[in-house]
């Protein structure tokens, strides 16, 4: 068995150590937030946070996520009120949406680790892959939450308080 931590709840599953982190959230626990894109580590959409970095999950071995502090997207918030999920309602950034977790999750580890941005730093930081070309409204949307991001780091409040992800609502990219 092995255990993890995420979005502040331990977790106990039944898997391979070498099994891709992406597929024990995807159908070992039923968590569909984290997308499938290329499987190889190029596109972003499976981005989660492993200690507050961005990693991609589709290529991040289970057994090196134990003992560290995963965040998927449906721990960024409980109701979709993180600055950057609300940012990203606010300028209609999705269009088909698959990359948008990813996109979301690239974002809000960069605000956190910088919390003004530049374009440099934004280009630099967001290299998800976006099929249907909505960089420039993610560019806008970052400095956006960077501008209005009063919590930006809720992800750390969020885990200390500790939720049970399987009760948490996942509506932004649900249907993604
Ligand atoms: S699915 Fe992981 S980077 Fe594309
Ligand atoms: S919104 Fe369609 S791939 Fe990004």
């Amino acid at each position: 068995m092995i255990q993890l931590n995420i979005n502040g709840q331990d977790q106990l599953i039944d898997v391979e150590p070498e099994m891709p982190l992406l597929w024990v959230l995807r159908d070992g626990l039923g968590m569909t937030g984290t997308k499938f894109g290329c499987g190889i580590a190029q596109c972003g959409a499976c981005t989660v946070h492993i200690n507050g970095q961005p990693v991609r999950s589709c290529s991040y071995p289970v057994s090196a996520a134990v003992g560290q502090k995963i965040v998927t997207i449906e721990g960024l918030s409980t109701d979709s009120t993180h600055p950057v999920q609300e940012a990203w309602l606010n300028l209609d950034v999705p269009q088909c949406g698959y990359c948008q977790s990813g996109q979301i999750m690239a974002a809000s580890a960069l605000l956190e680790r910088i919390p003004k941005p530049t374009d440099k730093d934004i280009d630099e930081a967001m290299t998800n892959i976006c099929r249907c070309g909505t960089y420039q409204r993610i560019r806008a949307a970052i400095h956006h939450a960077a501008e209005t991001g009063k919590g930006i780091g809720s992800v750390i409040h969020y885990l200390s308080d500790g939720v049970d992800s399987k009760s948490v609502d996942s509506e932004l990219i649900s249907n993604a």
